[in-house]
């Protein structure tokens, strides 16, 4: 396997790498977060908050990775614009020097390097059509132990308030959540779970997308 990029934020180390079988892949802490060999779950995150929502223009995603949700969702000529918040700034730099292929010259997209939490609470009430989160494996699988609140109410109810009426926060998880799925239904009133087939390296695996509309 062999390195392509490596950096140090005050999170931990992050590492881009080209493993045997030709995919890249980003970990973090020497954690797996995301490669490029299966996609289908992160472009159906993308998918799944496009069909629900009548007019999807402004949409805000939480975590760039390797780009494959944001790239999904500006195949949609109905997209405006679309916030990325990217905690990483070597996982942003990566992509702008061509090491990952980019999603960023659209010029639909914005990216804010910091914390999801943040970028949520800076945007105006009732301003966004679509909240997308996938900066974890999941809930109960955190690249940053800190990420836990962001599956709780507080949190999804700050992403309620900034979203139209009839707007969608999107969730992806790598495991079936019944905490989210609760939490969800208790902000927003019902929470609508896609379990999604996957293939992992030739492992039937569900990953999970979990929805609320306000
Ligand atoms: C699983 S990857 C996202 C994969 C992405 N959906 C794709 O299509 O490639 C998670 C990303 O979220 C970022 N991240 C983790 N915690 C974050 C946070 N609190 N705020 C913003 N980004 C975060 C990570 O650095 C990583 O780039």
């Amino acid at each position: 396997m062999g390195e392509v990029a490596r950096a140090v934020s005050e999170r931990g180390e992050l590492l881009l790498r080209r493993r045997t079988d030709g995919a890249l892949e980003l970990r973090v802490n020497g954690v797996f977060v995301m490669d490029d060999a299966e996609t289908s779950s992160e472009e159906l995150l993308a998918s799944a908050a496009l069909d629900a929502v009548l007019r999807p223009a402004r949409v805000l995603v939480g975590g760039l990775g390797l780009g494959y949700t944001v790239g999904a969702l500006l195949t949609d000529l109905r997209v405006e614009s679309v916030v990325v918040a990217e905690i990483e700034p070597a996982v942003v730099e990566w992509m702008r020097s061509g090491l990952v292929p980019s999603v960023l010259d659209d010029a639909r997209v914005s990216v804010v390097v910091g914390d999801v939490r943040d970028v949520v609470l800076a945007q105006p009430v009732a301003s966004l059509d679509g909240v997308l989160l996938d900066v974890d494996n999941g809930p109960d699988f955190l690249v940053y132990n800190e990420n836990s609140a962001l599956y709780e109410s507080d949190f999804l109810g700050e992403c309620r308030l900034r979203l139209a009426p009839g707007g969608v926060l999107t969730v992806w998880s790598s495991s079936a959540s019944a905490a989210l799925e609760s939490a969800i239904r208790f902000i927003f009133g019902a929470c609508v779970v896609r379990p999604v087939p996957v293939a992992l390296q030739g492992r039937a695996e569900t990953y999970y997308v979990y929805q609320g509309s306000s």
